[in-house]
Order: C-alpha cells, then structure tokens, then sequence
C-alpha cells in the first residue's frame, strides 16, 4: 500500500492525472463505497471555503471515513500561537489523511514534508489548488469527450487564481491552446508564461473579453480574489472588470463550456445560468467524485 501527497497538480504524471478521472468515473456511477471504513479524514481549513470543505467531507462519509477537523482557524491552537508544523504533528496522530487550506503559499508542501500522513492541499494562497484542477479536467473531458487539442481562454483574477496556475500545468499533457484575458493589473504571472513556452503551449494575452471567445472549447471565468488584495481601493477599482452575459454567447461554439470553480461574484450574470453553455455547479458537483478519487489514491486503496 502506497501513502501519496497531493500538494501541487504535477506530484501526477499524465497517467496518474487519467487514472484519476477514470476512478472519478466510477464513484459517480456508484458514489457510495465504503472503501475508507474505518479511516479518519481530518479537513483543516484556515481560510474559508465552501465547496471544497464540504465536498471533501462528503466523499470522505460516502467512502465510509469518519471526519474531524475545522472550518475556522479561529477556533484551533493556531491562535494561541501554535506552529503550522505542531499542528500538523497533532493532526497526523489522530487521522489517516489530511486535508488543509492554508493562506501561505507553500504551506501545503511544508505540511508535507513534516507530516506522517499523506497531506492534500485544497488550496495554499495564490499558489495551486490541484483537486479544483483534476475536477476541472473531469468536467473538461466530460463536456468535450476528450482533454486534447482544446482551445481554453481563462478569464478574470489571473495574477492570484490558483485555480488557473494549477490548470495550465495539468494542461500541458494535452496540447492546449491558452487565452489569458485579464486586466493588467491581474496578468498572468511571467513563471506560468515561462513554463508554457518551455512546454510549446501556444499562448495569447489580451485585456478585451467582448467578442473574442467565438471560437472557444472551454471559457474559464475566475472571480477577482478580494482576500490577496493588500489595497482594497485597487480592488474595489478592478473588480467589476468583466461581466459575463448571455447575450455575449450568441455566436459561440455548441461545444463550448463556461466553467468557474466559484465563488463567483459579480463575473457571471445570473442571466447565463439558463444558457446550456453554463456548466459550473454540474463542475462543482464534479468535485465530490474527484474528490473521492484523491483520497482513496491518498491512502492507497483503489476503487
Ligand atoms: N472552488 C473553491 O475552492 O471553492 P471554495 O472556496 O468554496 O472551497
């Protein structure tokens, strides 16, 4: 039996990334299986979430795991001062896997390092959020029939959305094509434009979304993230930037998607929600699968 981290999207080769999206296959057609009976799923979370928390915590009760854990870091040890390492050495004596949020970037791979049991990360900063990703590529591969050769625009907060930094590095084993549209202020980081020119991923950049996604597979819209702001004039200034309407998907694909991994806030109108081009609460739905998927991989135990 293997004990598997999953702190950043690439701790999975191409391999590991499918055989998750298969195994993910297989708990939506048969969710409950009480394969973890008699595991404890600890899900530390010192930043809010909904989604991921909760669907975290849902596979693990639909695998048949027992749950400890918070969901405000205000009502553990860390506010009397307690170290994210001593934390984690507590943790880890109570429970067979660990499931953390933390706001530090690379606090998830610190926990790895200094935890005896496997460590997810649901999140570190603005760093990466690997389970959003594999759910995104279910929902990709799900929508499309296939991962290759897909044109994807991400859209919105592309500076600090983890959610994106993790997508581009899963996409690369599949020939993608990216469109960053984001203000300047929220560009794509210069290491994620390193790393697809290193990986012959085609890129292009633009600061208009109106009228330039007609010919998108996959329209990846993120909120602009108010919590990384150190100015909140400069958020305030830039939030509203883009707003996503019905009306501008008159001329797009059939196959195209528009995913999110949400909260969303003010960049998708509810008017989209009608459209059968809008897939991000079946995408988060997606997420209890994957989710199941990841920790049974985590503790070795295959579906
Ligand atoms: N997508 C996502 O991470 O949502 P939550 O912040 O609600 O977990």
């Amino acid at each position: 039996m293997s004990y598997r981290s999953l702190v950043s999207i690439s701790d999975y080769n191409k391999d590991e990334i499918l055989q998750i999206l298969d195994s993910a296959s297989n708990f939506e057609a048969n969710p409950n299986q009480t394969i973890l009976s008699g595991k404890i799923v600890a899900t530390l979370f010192f930043e809010p979430s909904t989604r991921t928390r909760l669907s975290f915590e849902t596979a693990a009760n639909r695998l048949g795991a027992r749950v400890i854990g918070f969901s405000d870091a205000a009502t553990s040890s860390s506010t009397k001062g307690e170290t994210l390492h001593d934390t984690i050495q507590m943790v880890a004596n109570y429970a067979d896997v660990i499931v953390m949020r933390h706001y530090l970037e690379g606090a998830a791979r610190y926990a790895a390092e200094v935890s005896r049991v496997p460590i997810v990360n649901a999140g570190d900063g603005a760093n990466q959020h690997p389970s959003q990703t594999l759910l995104d590529l279910y929902s990709i591969r799900k929508t499309q029939g296939k991962l290759d050769n897909l044109n994807i625009y991400l859209v919105g907060d592309l500076k600090y959305g983890r959610t994106v930094h993790s997508l581009i590095m899963a996409m690369s084993h599949f020939s993608p094509t990216f469109h960053f549209i984001a203000p300047k202020e929220l560009q794509m980081p210069e290491e994620y434009k390193i790393f697809c020119r290193k990986n012959n991923i085609t890129f292009t950049e633009s600061a208009e979304l109106e009228g330039c996604f007609d010919d998108a597979d996959i329209l990846y819209i993120t909120r602009v993230q108010k919590e990384r702001f150190l100015d909140l004039i400069e958020y305030e200034r830039i939030k509203d930037v883009y707003t996503l309407r019905k009306s501008m998907l008159a001329n797009t694909k059939d196959n195209l998607r528009i995913l999110h991994p949400l909260p969303r806030v003010g960049e998708i109108h509810p008017d989209v929600d009608s459209s059968e081009k809008a897939y991000y609460f079946q995408q988060a739905q997606n997420g209890l699968y994957i989710r199941q998927a990841i920790l049974a991989k985590c503790v070795g135990i295959e579906n």
